[in-house]
C-alpha cells in the first residue's frame, strides 16, 4: 500500500504522511483529501488498476511500443526547487452569485411580470360587479357575495345552476361536451352556462339567474 503514495508529495517528503503507518482506509481517505498524494499515473485496464510505472510490468500487461519516455515520469517535470502547484480549490456548495446579474434579473423580472389577468362580473339580480381572478367559476364568485345562484351537484351534471350571461360571453370558457349536452336537456339557450362548470377569463361580463 505504501507504494500508492507519491514519493514527491511535499508531506510524504516531509514525513508528515508516513506510508507505512497508515491502513488502506486511511490512505484512501488522505488521497481523496489530497489528490496530490497519490503516486501517478494512474491506470485502469479492463478493470484493472496499477499505480507507478514499472515499464518491464506495463509491457508484459498492455504492451508498449519501444518509444521510452525522457526523464522520470514519476516526479514533477517542474523540479523540487519549484513552488508547489496550489491544490485546486473545493468546488462551493452554494456559490455566491453575482450581485450584479441578480439585479439586473430582477429589474427585468419587475418589468415582465405579467399582469394577473382579471374580470369585471356583474350580478344583474343584486345589481353588484366584482372584479375576480380570470379562471375563478361564476358559482365560486357567488357564493363569496350571495349573489344567490342555486346548486345542485357542482359537478355539471344536474343543471341546477344555469344562469344567463347577459353579456361577456366572449369571456367566458368553453363549454365542455358534458356542460353542453346537460344544457340542451334543460332547453337552455346557447346564451346559458353552468354556474359550476364555467369560469370567467377576463372583460366585462354581465350574469342574470333565476
Ligand atoms: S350544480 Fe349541478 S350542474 Fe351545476
Amino acid at each position: 500500500m505504501a507504494q500508492w503514495f507519491n514519493p514527491s508529495a511535499p508531506r510524504v517528503k516531509s514525513g508528515e504522511v508516513n506510508p507505512a503507518e497508515l491502513d488502506a482506509r486511511s490512505a484512501l481517505d488522505l488521497m481523496l483529501a489530497e489528490p496530490l498524494l497519490i503516486r501517478r499515473p494512474l491506470m485502469e485496464v479492463a478493470g484493472e488498476f496499477r499505480v507507478g510505472f514499472d515499464a518491464d510490468a506495463v509491457r508484459s500487461w498492455i504492451g508498449l511500443n519501444d518509444a521510452k519516455p525522457k526523464g522520470d515520469i514519476e516526479v514533477c517535470p517542474k523540479g523540487h526547487l519549484a513552488q508547489p502547484c496550489p491544490a485546486p480549490e473545493a468546488p462551493l456548495l452554494n456559490p455566491p452569485r453575482k450581485r450584479g446579474r441578480r439585479r439586473t434579473r430582477k429589474r427585468l423580472g419587475q418589468l415582465w411580470k405579467p399582469a394577473m389577468p382579471k374580470a369585471n362580473v356583474t350580478f344583474d339580480n343584486i345589481g353588484l360587479t366584482v372584479t375576480v381572478p380570470a379562471g375563478t367559476r361564476l358559482i365560486e364568485i357567488s357564493e363569496k357575495i350571495g349573489a344567490g345562484i342555486t346548486y345542485g351537484c357542482r359537478e355539471g351534471e344536474c343543471g341546477t345552476c344555469a344562469v344567463r350571461i347577459v353579456k361577456g360571453m366572449e369571456h367566458m370558457s368553453e363549454r365542455s361536451v358534458l356542460e353542453d349536452k346537460v344544457l340542451q336537456e334543460n332547453m337552455a339557450g346557447r346564451d346559458h352556462r353552468l354556474a359550476c362548470q364555467a369560469q370567467v377569463l377576463g372583460g366585462d361580463i354581465v350574469v342574470r339567474h333565476g
